[in-house]
């Protein structure tokens, strides 16, 4: 089953939205296999922002996911990575959806909100940058295996 890694970044914990962006995905079918509150050092940032190392917006963005904690998380489903980026919106939330994540709580690109995997690959990089084997759980959850 597909797997995607969604973190509620600082500004999602410090403003008391986690719950509501939680709540997005579980109303979605989204199945929740792993989840912590955590701080993110700055080796670990780097590496989660690798791809854009070089960039304007590579040291304020690794500054911004160390500045408080996070809830890193993991979800599986069918077409769990394309989904969970319909439900996070665009980027920059100025121009997202205002039916998304960042189009309903975000003004500011790099006040976001929410991570989420951009591919299938990207998910299994980041799932093994944040998780341990043992930290994702397998379970069946009651009333949806219909969906899958
Ligand atoms: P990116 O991977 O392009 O976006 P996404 O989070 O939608 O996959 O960029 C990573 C983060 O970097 C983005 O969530 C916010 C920050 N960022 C900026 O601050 N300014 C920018 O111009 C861009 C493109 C990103
Ligand atoms: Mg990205």
């Amino acid at each position: 089953m597909e797997r995607t890694f969604i973190m509620l970044k600082p500004d999602a914990v410090q403003r008391g939205l986690v719950g509501q962006v939680i709540a997005r995905f579980e109303a979605k079918g989204c199945k929740l296999v792993g989840m912590k509150l955590m701080k993110v050092d700055r080796a670990l940032a780097e590496q989660h922002y690798a791809e854009h190392k070089g960039k304007a917006f590579f040291e304020p963005t690794v500054n911004y996911i160390m500045s408080s904690p996070v809830v890193a998380t993991v979800w599986e489903g069918k077409s769990v990575v394309a989904i969970a980026r319909e439900l996070m919106g665009s980027t920059n939330p100025a121009g997202a959806n205002p039916g998304t994540i960042r189009g309903a709580y975000g003004m500011d690109i790099s006040r976001n909100v929410i991570h989420g995997s951009d591919s299938v690959s990207s998910a299994d990089r980041e799932i093994a940058l944040y998780f341990k084997t043992e930290e994702i759980l397998e379970y069946d959850k009651a009333g949806q295996e219909w969906l899958s």
